[in-house]
């Protein structure tokens, strides 16, 4: 959450700096600011709203080849002017930008207002360039270090000084860092995405790591100021990935290049001569592989119900018992970790604070864990003991589709591997790997259908709440319908399992309150359809996902066929038009798809 850039160079900081911004505005989106360092010191421009209204109000004079900004997502304080970053000192002498929370915050906000100082912003941040200023060391490097020495939290962080002009200083503590090497200038940004128009010569910052970056190049040391030799490397990255080229929104651009991101992830890891996967970054032997008696699999999001269905998944085809579990909640309930248990961390962003604590809490009581993660280097990549990248591209929209359909490919892929050393017969093998290859087309003929599906989600988005339900396979499905739909389009979207309607939530079904039914061909099918039947006598309008074979009766309902597959994979193909019924929802309620209200794309605070 939030985002930070930085530059340091021979051109004018302050343009490169709204640029980087706006590519990391999914990152936070209620308040930006900038701060240049200039031959009359620090200037800062900053304020609530989007990066345009920041570039649109800044002042005629802003020089300055030395700068840092932020785009923020509100924690402490609301998004107001006042707490926009760059935070700064009373003389105006420091300025900071920071990602991260600052635990004890509050104590160090009593003792710094108990010492006279007049704090004008209800954030965390603001302490440290009160604390920066305050220290007495000889060098920016020795003024940081002391700030953060009495810093309880997670930062990544960047500060300026009027009194060191050629430099910024970075650290990094659980939000991410990364410096990018110009020619005789330097990048500084939270996310490869705003790095890569300019360079892609990186370097990343670990945790307790600090640099100095100059216009001539950067340094890497520990807090206490010794050397870590940290030199950059040239990464392989197309920066046009991380433009929305002609489509009206990053989402419909990752929602249409699911075919290929498909692809991708199945790309060099299918073994038709044996029916199996090749996955070599799980760092298992088959020894190690059949020893697993259970699967635990933590995400948070979209990522925890992508997970239920990558449980589904191992159970059937390797039949060892799985279940998927919110990430956020797994660590506070001092969870038993079990030798023979595989643990699986599933991140898009590979940042998400949540998953990367419960991997932690894992690893510390001994726990193997691996990662389904898409972006490489990341946080969660590098702390887990081995796994499957997703491939799927940069995804800057907040809502994930691409890297959800990979996420469910990389299931299948463990969940055929795992069988394939235990029970799963060869030709049932290679019946997933036809299946699993026949996958990016039928994703394709799907996505073909946007029209249909946009007119049936302009009659849904009219209702102010919906329920998606489904079955066993199906249910992971519904949650993750109701989640992409409530999260863009802001209409309550509640998801079921079809068979607890008439537990209760049967009460609520009436014709203001629409029901999208997720229906396969399979051994519920004809469960699946009472229970519509019973949701039409109630007057309930439905609209069902189904396959073409699925005989629905005389059922009153809209309904949406997608192409069948082997079973097992057929819930990543019933996920794929709930996508773009919430998009198309969104859409035609006006709203900005890309940045939804309150929420942010990577979510790195507890
Ligand atoms: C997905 O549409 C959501 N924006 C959100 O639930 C997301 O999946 C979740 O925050 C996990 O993110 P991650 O995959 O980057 O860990």
């Amino acid at each position: 959450m939030c985002g930070i850039v930085g530059y340091v160079g021979g051109q004018q900081a302050a343009p490169l700096l709204l640029e980087g911004l706006t590519r990391l505005e999914h990152r936070g989106y209620d308040s930006s600011g900038v701060a240049v360092l200039g031959s009359s010191g620090i200037k800062v421009a900053k304020q609530a709203g989007r990066v345009r209204d920041l570039a649109d109000g800044l002042p005629k004079r802003f020089g300055g080849k030395v700068g840092i900004g932020h785009t923020r997502w509100a924690t402490h304080g609301p998004a107001n002017d006042a707490n926009a970053h760059p935070h700064t000192d009373a003389k105006g002498d420091v300025a900071v930008v920071h990602n991260g929370i600052i635990d004890n915050a509050a104590a160090l906000r009593r003792q710094l207002t108990d010492d006279g100082v007049d704090l004008v912003s209800d954030t965390d941040t603001e302490v440290i360039a009160h604390l920066v200023a305050h220290s007495e060391a000889d060098s920016l490097e020795g003024r940081v270090r002391d700030a953060l020495a009495v810093i309880d939290g997670t930062y990544g962080v960047a500060v300026m000084h009027a009194d060191f002009p050629d430099r910024i200083v970075v650290a990094r503590n659980g939000s991410p860092l990364i410096i990018g090497v110009g020619e005789r200038e330097m990048h500084v940004a939270s996310d490869l995405a705003a790095l890569v128009r300019y360079t892609t010569t990186i370097a990343h910052l670990d945790d307790g790591e600090m640099a100095t970056v100059t216009a001539s190049g950067f340094t890497t040391y520990k807090q206490d100021l010794s050397s870590t030799h940290k030199q950059a490397t040239t990464i392989d990255v197309d920066p046009d990935a991380y433009d929305a080229g002609d489509h009206e929104s990053y989402m419909h651009k990752e929602i249409r290049e699911q075919p290929e991101a498909a692809e991708r992830v199945l790309r060099g890891r299918l073994d038709e001569r044996f029916g199996t996967a090749h996955l070599g970054g799980l760092n298992m032997d088959a020894r190690e592989t059949r020893a697993i008696r259970r699967v635990k699999i933590l995400g948070c999001g979209s990522a925890y119900y992508v997970g239920q269905m990558g449980a589904g998944l191992v159970e059937e085809l390797a039949r060892i018992p799985a279940d998927a579990e919110a990430a956020s909640e797994f660590r506070y309930r001092n969870p038993i970790i079990e030798p023979d248990t595989l643990y699986v961390a599933v991140s898009q962003s590979g940042e998400t604070i949540d998953t990367l604590l419960a991997v932690q809490e894992i690893r510390r009581k001994g726990g193997r864990v691996i990662g389904l993660v898409n972006v490489v280097g990341s946080a969660i990549a590098r702390e887990c003991d081995g796994g499957i990248y997703l491939h799927a591209g940069p995804e800057v929209a907040v809502a994930s589709t691409k890297a959800l359909t990979n996420m469910f490919l990389g299931f299948a892929l463990l969940a055929l591997q795992l069988g394939r050393v235990r029970d799963l017969s060869v030709a049932d093998g290679k019946r997933l790997i036809a299946g699993l290859t026949r996958l990016p087309d039928q994703i394709g003929q799907v996505l073909a259908r946007e029209d249909t599906l946009a007119e049936i989600a302009a009659g849904l988005a009219e209702a102010e709440s919906l329920f998606f339900v489904g079955r066993v396979r199906g249910f992971p499905v519904a949650r993750e319908g109701a989640q992409k739909f409530k999260e863009i389009s802001y209409r309550h979207a509640e998801a079921y399992q079809t068979s607890e309607l008439k537990h209760g939530p049967l009460a609520l079904i009436s014709p203001e309150v629409p029901t999208v039914a997720v229906v396969p061909h399979d051994e519920l099918t004809d469960r699946n359809v009472a229970a519509l039947h019973e949701i039409a006598a109630r007057r309930g309008p439905l609209v069902v996902v189904t396959h073409e074979d699925v005989d629905l009766g005389e059922l009153e309902a809209v309904r949406i066929d997608v192409p069948r597959n082997e079973v097992e994979l057929d819930p990543i193909l019933l996920t794929l038009p709930l996508q773009l019924l919430a998009y198309h929802a969104a859409t035609h309620l006006g709203h900005d798809i890309d940045k939804p209200r309150n929420l942010a794309k990577s979510v790195t605070v507890e």
